[in-house]
């Protein structure tokens, strides 16, 4: 095995890394924005995937629960975590996800056969130069004639002034060895710059950037990022160019929101629309530049199918999609009348609207959420909203399709070509999760980092309690069992209380802290997303 390959294999033998659902790369979010842009896609839940530099199959495991009659197949360098995964796989029990060791720029793909969609997340930018070559053709080989690939990648120009932060942590210092002397080395350069770094300048507005995230992030994001021994970025454009040659195109990004010039502002759209003729890639390249761009998540098609793709959205395309979203009124319920109301997350209002079928789709949404809706059902739910209000119901139907369209453009709404729904038996007397969900709890609750994954492929991390109490959830137990249940759990010493900065001893006491647990857990389960 080639030299460097062999060192990136023992770093992630050594330090394995922390495999995760990404929302970004679900096979079903492809799909939906695939169908979008005027592109069909293999069937989802039959798909077959491949992921490339799969870790332990965090990103897999949440397609292949979701998806039984689907196959999932991962490839990873590092042997170690392809073990942890493979024992995670064999604990949950599914037998539609095989995880291989290889390094996908010398192993032999032809065997695999083709998938229906292809991801490589956190690997392109991350690898030597020979095996970044390699990602793209085996993209290519492995891709079936309708399937969609996925590749994250770090970009120019945002990279461009992290690099100068990268280049200063990493130039002096070569005999550090430790992943703790490198990181506080690095924490130790850019305070020294930045107290010297003149004010206004180069250094001072790269250090400025990197300390508005890089800077608080941990220890472990630094190592793979700044710290990283590999890390190519490269321009839009140039990744682009790189794939053409290997007969891909682009398709879209896996945020669509990021496409949009017109979620830039007026003057940005208007300029850059008008230079870039129709040119959806060049106008992206342009507001890669407007935004300092830093990463992207591109998909990919093969070169033939890029004469069906429309990126002008077509309303008629949405029958077909599912729909969820969350956007809550500020200061009270919806009034269906024609007076503004401010709509959004809590803390982050976003939209404002005097339009009283716009505040009953948003309320149809919220009252659904985390659950889809198809366009039929948000209009039916619309009208009879509407009507019993009395307001007025002129042109319903488009009303309702600004809205989707508003949501789709801003990337405030999830869609998918199959319904996200609670599990049928679920009853809110005796709670019942998904069984994978339940078990993925508690196999990983030992983790330091105790992540599990929801129904829209993200990953979600449950409070301490809530590790032992998630996988109780089987519509067996009530309130009082699940009581019952947590405190022989408290009494082994798994989990505690604090009142006061002192842990609760009192059996009493104890029994009501955990009552009031067991009593707020729907609330934190509808914002993991997972009731
Ligand atoms: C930064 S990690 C990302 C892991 C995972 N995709 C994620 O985002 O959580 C990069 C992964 O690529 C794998 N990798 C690196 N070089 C590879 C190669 N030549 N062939 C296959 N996998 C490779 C590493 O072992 C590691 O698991």
């Amino acid at each position: 095995m080639d030299e460097a390959v062999e060192q990136v294999r023992a770093d992630y033998d050594a330090a394995p890394y922390e495999s995760h659902a990404y929302p970004e790369s679900a096979p079903g979010r492809l799909a939906a924005i695939a169908h979008l842009l005027g592109l069909d896609t293999p069937e989802v839940s039959r798909a077959r995937i491949v992921e490339i530099g799969c870790a332990a199959g965090g990103n897999l495991i949440p397609f292949a629960v979701e998806h039984p009659r689907a196959h999932a197949v991962g490839i990873d360098l590092s042997p170690v975590q392809i073990e942890q995964g493979r024992l995670l796989v064999e604990a949950m029990g599914l037998d539609n996800l095989d995880l291989v060791t290889g390094d996908i720029a010398s192993m032999d793909l032809a065997p695999l056969g083709q998938f229906d969609f292809v991801i490589c997340h956190g690997v392109y930018s991350w690898v030597p130069e020979h095996v970044q070559k390699a990602i793209l053709p085996a993209i290519r080989s492995l891709l079936a004639p309708k399937g969609v690939a996925y590749v994250s990648y770090n970009v120019y120009p945002g990279w461009k002034s992290k690099e100068i932060v990268r280049d200063a942590m990493t130039l002096f210092g070569a005999e550090l060895k430790t992943p703790q002397q490198k990181v506080s080395h690095a924490r130790g350069v850019v305070e020294l710059l930045d107290d010297v770094a003149p004010d206004g300048g180069v250094l001072a507005t790269a250090l400025s950037d990197y300390k508005a995230f890089g800077g608080k992030a941990d220890d472990y994001y630094l190592l793979h990022e700044e710290l990283e021994t590999f890390n190519l970025p490269c321009y839009f454009l140039e990744l682009l160019e790189r794939a053409g040659g290997h007969g891909l195109a682009y398709l879209a990004e896996a945020r669509p929101q990021v496409m949009f010039a017109g979620n830039y502002g007026d003057k940005v759209s208007e300029r850059l629309l008008k230079e870039s003729g129709h040119s959806q890639v060049l106008m992206e390249q342009y507001l890669d530049f407007v935004v300092n761009r830093t990463f992207r998540q591109t998909l990919l098609v093969h070169g033939k199918r890029v004469k069906h793709i429309r990126y002008q959205l077509d309303r008629k395309r949405w029958g077909r999609l599912y729909f969820a979203a969350q956007m809550q009124p500020a200061g009270g319920p919806s009034r269906l009348d024609d007076s503004p109301q401010e709509y959004g997350a809590p803390g982050d209002l976003t939209l404002v609207t005097d339009d009283p079928v716009v505040k009953a789709g948003l309320d149809a949404f919220t009252a659904r959420w985390p659950w889809t809706l198809t366009r039929q059902e948000l209009t039916d739910t619309v009208a009879a909203r509407i009507a019993s209000a009395g307001a007025d119901d002129t042109e319903l139907e488009k009303r309702i399709d600004d809205l989707l369209e508003y949501l789709i453009f801003r990337g405030q709404v999830h869609y998918r070509l199959a319904a996200v729904a609670p599990e049928p038996a679920a009853c809110s007397a005796m709670l019942r999760l998904p069984e994978p969900i339940r078990r993925m709890a508690e196999l990983t609750r030992g983790a330091a980092e105790a992540a599990t994954f929801n129904r829209w492929h993200e990953t979600v991390f449950p409070t301490p309690v809530d590790r032992y109490l998630l996988p109780l959830l089987d519509g067996t137990r009530g309130r009082d069992a699940l009581v019952d249940a947590l405190l022989d759990v408290a009494r082994e010493g798994l989990i505690w209380f604090q009142r006061n900065g002192k842990r609760v001893a009192d059996e009493a006491e104890l029994r009501e802290a955990l009552a009031e647990h067991v009593d707020a857990m729907p609330q934190r389960l509808a914002e993991l997303k997972l009731w």
